[in-house]
């Protein structure tokens, strides 16, 4: 091992038999913390080849349990984001694809921080299961054509132990030991086709667009070697994505999208993304066609029928989609006005996010229990102009003291002159 630190700390290229016996050495403790510490920061300095960042990705992938999705006919596609505060993408954008017949065959994971994740939000609707095994999970894809659900056996377990490590030893954002743990976990869920949406701006993990589409690049060409049709898109997360934020708030969303009255930020980065996962599933030959078709499921009812099947299928409660009150709701929903009048300069994700996790729609521990009902509505979003006096957003709680929470969102919006709004789709990686 000593040998291996050696040759990454001189900037040399690993070789596979270096990486394997690593990542073996990581999986049966053989090798110990200061030793895996010690590459891990020599990486961070030296970085890896789109080579070495893949045979470390399917070491780790091979390190656990992985899916075998080939008795669903078809070609099936899945869909990545690396996170953002509102982003219920995954929810309409696997109904939508799947009513045009493409099995979506999604593996989607809970939230630490902001609020919670796909299926924390799946977890509002009544009864809805997020855990299903290997072959019931297969049999839905195949009789429904979709099913989100939780990771099935023990995925990546060596990137259990690098990254535990990476976190305190501040080796976390490298780009190749990012773009090789995001993918290790991914291709062990046994897709065809990826597309996968990298969050930049001050709400994502990526903050600066050069840095994103360094990660974006790095996560397809991994992609790509290992067999998968795979693209990213580099979405905005200045703001907030949608006008919700909260787990029953972005079910609701979902359904509005899906009944053809969603906010048009989540609409438009839907069909982004969804038209390149129309094409990839060989149903569309153009990234326009695919547009229309997924456009079409929202207008004839498919999509939401879709959903619905869904839900039902993994044991929730289908009536939501027409009644929203079978959902936990807060007991208060409490405006908060603009102090003054003029446009909305900067709404932080982050900073709204955060407000969301202090009234409990998030975890900052992962037992933490979630409050499903809370959170923020917004009813202005960058450059919208506002008076003073007029309600900015809703803050949906179970708790009446809201100083903290009303403090943490008068500091995360500001109100000036004339605002930059950044484009939400800003470079699509091929
Ligand atoms: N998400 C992951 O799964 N791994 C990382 O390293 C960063 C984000």
């Amino acid at each position: 091992m000593v040998e291996v630190i050696d040759h990454k700390r001189q900037g040399q290229v690993l070789t596979p038999a270096e990486i394997n016996f690593f990542v073996e050495g990581v999986v049966t403790h053989t090798i110990p913390d200061y030793q895996i510490s010690a590459l891990l920061m020599a990486i961070y300095f030296q970085g890896m080849t789109s080579e070495e960042q893949t045979t470390l990705t399917m070491a780790m992938m091979n390190s656990g349990d992985h899916l075998d999705l080939s008795a669903i006919p078809g070609v099936k596609v899945d869909k990545h984001s690396t996170g953002g505060v509102g982003d219920k993408t995954s929810l309409p954008l696997a109904a939508m694809v799947a009513a045009l017949g493409i099995p979506v065959p999604m593996i989607s994971g809970r939230g630490l921080g902001h609020t919670g994740g796909t299926l924390d939000k799946l977890e509002a609707i009544p009864g809805f299961q997020v855990a299903r095994s290997e072959a019931a999970f297969i049999n839905q894809v195949k009789t429904t054509g979709v099913a989100i659900i939780g990771a099935t056996g023990e995925v990546a377990p060596a990137d259990k132990r690098i990254y535990a490590l990476r976190d305190v030893t501040d080796t976390v954002d490298s780009i190749p030991l990012i773009a090789s743990s995001i993918m290790s976990k991914k291709i062990a869920s046994g897709t065809d086709a990826l597309v996968i949406d990298v969050k930049t701006g001050a709400g994502a993990f990526m903050k600066d667009e050069s840095a994103a589409k360094e990660l974006a690049t790095a996560l397809v060409q991994i992609g790509r070697q290992a067999g998968l049709v795979c693209k990213a898109i580099i979405s905005d997360m200045n703001q907030p994505l949608g006008n919700k934020v909260g787990n029953t708030l972005e079910i609701e969303e979902t359904l509005d999208l899906l009944k053809g009255h969603g906010p048009a930020d989540l609409l438009e980065l839907v069909l982004t993304l969804g038209s390149h996962m129309v094409v990839m599933g060989g149903k569309a030959t153009t990234l326009a066609q695919g547009r229309e078709m997924l456009a079409a499921t929202l207008t004839d009812g498919s999509a939401l029928a879709k959903f619905k099947a869904m839900i039902e299928a993994q044991g929730g409660n289908g009536q939501v989609v027409t009644d929203y009150a079978l959902m936990p709701h807060a007991k208060y929903q409490v405006s908060f006005f603009a102090p003054q009048s003029g446009v909305i300069t900067s709404l932080s994700a982050d900073g709204i996010g955060i407000a969301a996790l202090m009234l409990g729609g998030g975890r900052q521990k992962a037992d933490d229990q979630l409050d499903y009902g809370v959170g923020i509505e917004l009813h202005k979003k960058l450059g919208d102009e506002v008076k003073a006096g007029e309600p900015l957003l809703t803050i949906h709680a179970n708790q009446t003291d809201l100083t903290e929470v009303k403090a943490r969102l008068a500091a995360s919006i500001t109100i000036g002159s004339a605002a930059t709004v950044p484009p939400l789709i800003h470079q699509v990686i091929e």
